[in-house]
């Protein structure tokens, strides 16, 4: 039997590099940044969902003939798990992507002392179908609280980590290990990965505070 690790994918995606560059520049204004991070979301759920959507395939008949055609399987749920606030941002680029996914809200705040996180709305059901797809959206992978809280929460109810995958815009090794430790058949998508976080728990050179500049405040 091979070992599972978890896997970090960058994908070469010009678009994708394109994207992150403007939310690294701190000359971008909010509603460009917006932008970027809903892009990211978009083109990131893109390439996390190749292997993962659930497809069937039924006979369709063509003007001229019968032939086989795949489909997405509508009987296996997905679902998108959004890290309140700042996985809002990549919301919308990933509904895009799955448009019939349910979204189930999870919000936690940073206590910016502790740097622990603290959840204060919990939109998740009780228990997951089985076979569910979960993609979680959260654009900053840094000491890994908030994600390791959120895993926590869904494999409690029943979420298999191998059938999930996480969108992040930018992550770093201290949430990387974390995960790695505990969900070694996870996959991360990503667009770069840094290495540095400071001590107040931002990523450096990442792009600041991911939340502030979204939503402006
Ligand atoms: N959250 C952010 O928004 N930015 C970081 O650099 C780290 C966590």
């Amino acid at each position: 039997m091979t070992q599972q690790q978890l896997r970090i994918i960058v994908p070469p995606h010009p678009l994708i590099q394109h994207w992150l560059g403007v939310a690294r520049d701190v000359a971008t204004p909010s509603v460009l940044f917006r932008s970027a991070i809903t892009e990211l979301g978009r083109w990131l759920t893109y390439e996390a969902s190749r292997d993962w959507l659930p497809t069937q395939e039924i006979s369709v008949q063509t003007p001229l003939a019968a032939c086989p055609a795949t489909f997405i399987n509508p009987n296996i749920p997905v679902a998108v798990v959004p890290i309140l606030r700042a996985g809002l941002g990549l919301l919308e680029g990933a509904q895009c992507v799955l448009p019939l996914a349910s979204i189930y809200h999870f919000g936690l705040v940073r206590n910016e002392e502790t740097l622990e996180p603290t959840c204060y709305l919990n939109n998740l059901p009780e228990k997951f179908a089985p076979f569910t797809r979960v993609l979680i959206t959260e654009p900053m992978l840094a000491t890994g609280g908030s994600i390791m809280a959120v895993m926590a929460e869904l494999t409690q109810r029943g979420v298999d980590p191998a059938l999930t995958r996480i969108v992040s815009v930018i992550v770093a090794p201290p949430a990387l290990q974390k995960l790695a430790a505990v969900y070694p058949g996870l996959i991360v998508y990503t667009a770069t990965i840094d290495e540095i976080l400071n001590d107040h728990g931002y990523i450096v050179p990442g792009l600041g505070d991911a939340g502030d500049r979204i939503f402006g405040t």
